[in-house]
């Protein structure tokens, strides 16, 4: 299948580049986290404050299960945690293109430090934490990506320019 995948860390500006990616090659945009919250119509916080987080990852899942079983190509930004599970990257594979957007932990920390709606960021220390999970993450983001672009310091426009270049 030919979808455009984008993964990455919390932050990274998965759904920013997304959405407008997505006007760029003319397919529609799905946002799991997005998805997931219409599906249960609660909050990504409200899931893992009432149903824990294992219950979320599943619903992660079963969103890449219904993508697999949609005819029409997307772009598609997932949630950072969900390409943690072997299963879902196998299924991030069948469903197309995927591309790392990779950014460091002081871009990351600019992003999302006056956000509350990360659980996994609510901590005394969120930039330790981002540290932490990054590394832990980083690899995996890597050994799944077809393609990673480093967005740094980039403006939205010269990341689409790059994925667009990458996807012909
Ligand atoms: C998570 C990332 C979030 C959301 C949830 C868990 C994670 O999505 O799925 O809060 O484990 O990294 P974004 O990456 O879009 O922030």
């Amino acid at each position: 299948m030919s979808n455009i995948i984008l993964v990455g860390f919390m932050g990274c500006g998965k759904s920013s580049v997304g959405i407008r990616l997505s006007y760029s090659v003319k397919k529609t945009f799905i946002d799991t986290d997005k998805s997931i919250e219409k599906a249960v119509k609660r909050k990504i916080s409200d899931i893992f404050a009432l149903r824990g987080e294992a219950y979320f990852r599943d619903l992660e899942t079963n969103q890449l299960k219904k993508l697999i079983e949609d005819k029409e190509e997307h772009v598609i930004s997932v949630g950072g945690g969900l390409p943690m599970r072997e299963e879902n990257r196998a299924l991030l594979k069948e469903l197309g293109t995927v591309i790392y957007l990779k950014a460091n932990v002081d871009t990351i920390y600019n992003r999302i430090k006056k956000n509350k709606k990360r659980p996994l960021l609510q901590t005394p220390n969120p930039k330790e934490t981002i540290k932490e999970l990054l590394e832990e993450r980083e690899p995996i983001y890597e050994s799944i990506a077809n393609y990673t672009i480093c967005v740094d310091k980039k403006r939205f426009r010269q990341i689409i320019r790059e994925i667009c270049a990458l996807c012909k």
